[in-house]
């Protein structure tokens, strides 16, 4: 059964380089929805960047922050919610999101997350030795969270940001 906020609130997740926050933008204004994005509001709110934040606290403390970011903007009303790509690690985001709105993956291969994010410095996480492995050891681990917490998934392919938002129109509304 499909969740009867589906047109109210909609969520993002998937890894970092899907296209959560450009996708998002577009998909929020083509809908008529407030675009918040759960990293930009937690930088915001704590005044640095994401990578300070992961120096200073730790992973522990990014998530603990993350958790309660998502709680907070997952009860708006009349939402689009881009999420960090962590943040279906957490059984307790996970059961958040989809119970209280609808849940969309944008999935694209390891090769193409790689290609996307390569050479960003705001992601501590792939500020590593060889981040091509750790970007397809995160994609493995991450898949089937992101498949488990959805309501639907959609291919991220070469198509620009306004081409996948009309595709994720029209298969939302399929889904009604
Ligand atoms: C993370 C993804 C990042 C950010 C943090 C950790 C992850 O968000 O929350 O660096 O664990 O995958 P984006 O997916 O928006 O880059």
């Amino acid at each position: 059964m499909i969740n009867p906020a589906a047109h109210e609130r909609l969520f993002l997740v998937g890894p970092m380089g899907a296209g959560k926050t450009t996708i998002g933008r577009t998909l929020a204004q083509r809908l008529s929805l407030a675009f918040v994005d759960s990293d930009a509001e937690i930088e915001r709110r704590c005044g640095v960047k994401i990578p300070i934040i992961f120096e200073l606290e730790g992973e522990p403390g990014f998530r603990m922050r993350e958790a309660q970011m998502i709680d907070e903007l997952s009860q708006r009303d009349r939402v689009l919610l881009a999420t960090g790509g962590g943040a279906v690690l957490s059984a307790e985001n996970r059961a958040r999101l989809r119970e209280r709105g609808f849940v969309i993956y944008l999935h694209a291969p390891p090769e193409i997350l790689f290609e996307r994010t390569r050479g960003d410095r705001n992601r501590p996480l792939l500020n590593t030795a060889d981040p091509r492995a750790r970007v397809e050891a995160m994609y493995t681990e991450r898949d089937a969270l992101y498949r488990d917490v959805a309501h639907l998934v959609v291919e991220t392919d070469r198509a620009g940001p306004r081409e996948i938002a009309s595709r994720i129109v029209e298969r939302i509304h399929e889904s009604d």
